[in-house]
């Protein structure tokens, strides 16, 4: 495990933003900056993070887990769906296939958790018993697991993630009934390799957002998958002693930092609190440790300045001329 000093002397060196020039027109997501050129897209994953649809700071060596976290599962889950991967140029870069964007994002659902708005948690414990089209039963409990999991899809081209039923989907022509029904058997099984190889090492994989996009009339996995930011991970050997107590689940996913926001009473809307370093590094050791439990490889952190190296990667590799 990476010591406490090396992540501490990074949180002054984190990729908070980037401008590269010469890469083509940028777009900035909330995590990441895309460019997209003649050639394709390139996707810069930063070590900012992102919650309650909000940018709160940055994470050190964030980027480089996600990125690396995402190429590892696009490899295990090639077999199910084509993902956008091409080349990896440097740790927090993605040379990938640029796809039309489809605006629903599909959530899947194997525990009953949560505590925004759009959770299946919240809505729950507030009286919804059919939550998009999945009618659930009396008596669950916070954190329970489904008889089998639900996909619970939402918008993705609005501010705030709107959760719908397949029908409601298709009734606004967001996407038609076929391509639905395709994205949900892919996102279903994607699921399942993912709850398999999380078990294998320990890990519960709760929830999930897969992002499709298309090329040529083929649905594409593009964006991220299964890393710490699009789901919730849990520690398999203490969930049911800690669901019997009705306490919280141990937790690698970025909840962490969602509960100390909270904890502060932030819950999305007026100033950010500033994140502290010992925060930060306890949220850094997390998601190395996600990184970890899940591929079962050592995380070699890559310290110093980010942007820099970038650059120089891009040039060598022949992505920046
Ligand atoms: N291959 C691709 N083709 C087209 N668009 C893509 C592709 N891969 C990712 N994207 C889009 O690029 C953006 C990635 O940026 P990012 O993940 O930071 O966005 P965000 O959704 O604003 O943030 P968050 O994930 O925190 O909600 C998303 O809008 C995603 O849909
Ligand atoms: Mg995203």
């Amino acid at each position: 495990m990476i010591s406490d000093n090396l992540i501490r002397n990074q949180i002054n060196n984190t990729l908070q933003s980037t401008n590269i020039e010469g890469l083509g027109e940028k777009f900035e997501g909330k995590v990441r900056d895309n460019y997209r050129n003649s050639n394709g897209m390139v996707i810069v994953t930063t070590d900012r993070i992102s919650a309650f649809d909000r940018v709160l700071g940055t994470i050190p060596f964030k980027g480089q887990i996600l990125n690396q976290l995402a190429a590892f599962w696009f490899d295990q889950t090639k077999g199910i769906v084509d993902n956008h991967l091409i080349d990896m140029p440097d740790p927090n870069v993605m040379v990938v296939r640029e796809c039309e964007s489809i605006p629903v994002e599909m959530v899947v659902r194997g525990y009953i958790t949560g505590v925004t708005k759009t959770s299946a948690w919240y809505n729950y414990s507030s009286g919804v018993r059919n939550f998009c089209g999945n009618v659930l039963p009396e008596g669950l409990k916070k954190d329970q697991k489904f008889d089998h999991p639900i996909i619970t899809p939402t918008t993705k081209t609005e501010k705030h993630d709107r959760s719908l039923s397949r029908e409601e989907i298709i009734k606004e022509g967001l996407v038609d009934a076929d391509l639905f029904d395709r994205m949900a058997e892919i996102s279903l099984k994607l699921f399942d390799a993912g709850t398999r190889i999380a078990a294998n090492h320990g890990l519960i994989l709760a929830d999930t957002k897969y992002e499709f996009g298309l090329l040529d009339g083929k649905i594409v996995l593009i964006d991220e998958i299964h890393t710490p930011d699009s789901s919730r991970f849990w520690f398999m050997d203490t969930y049911q002693q800690l669901f019997d107590e009705g306490k919280e689940q141990r937790k690698l996913d970025k909840e962490y930092v969602r509960t100390w926001l909270a904890g502060k009473g932030f819950l999305g809307d007026g100033d950010i609190p500033a994140i502290p370093d010992e925060v930060k590094i306890e949220a850094a050791k997390r998601y190395m440790q996600a990184y970890e439990l899940i591929t079962g490889r050592v995380f070699e952190a890559v310290p110093g300045n980010p942007a820099g190296r970038i650059i120089s990667n891009l040039k060598t590799k022949g992505v920046l001329m």
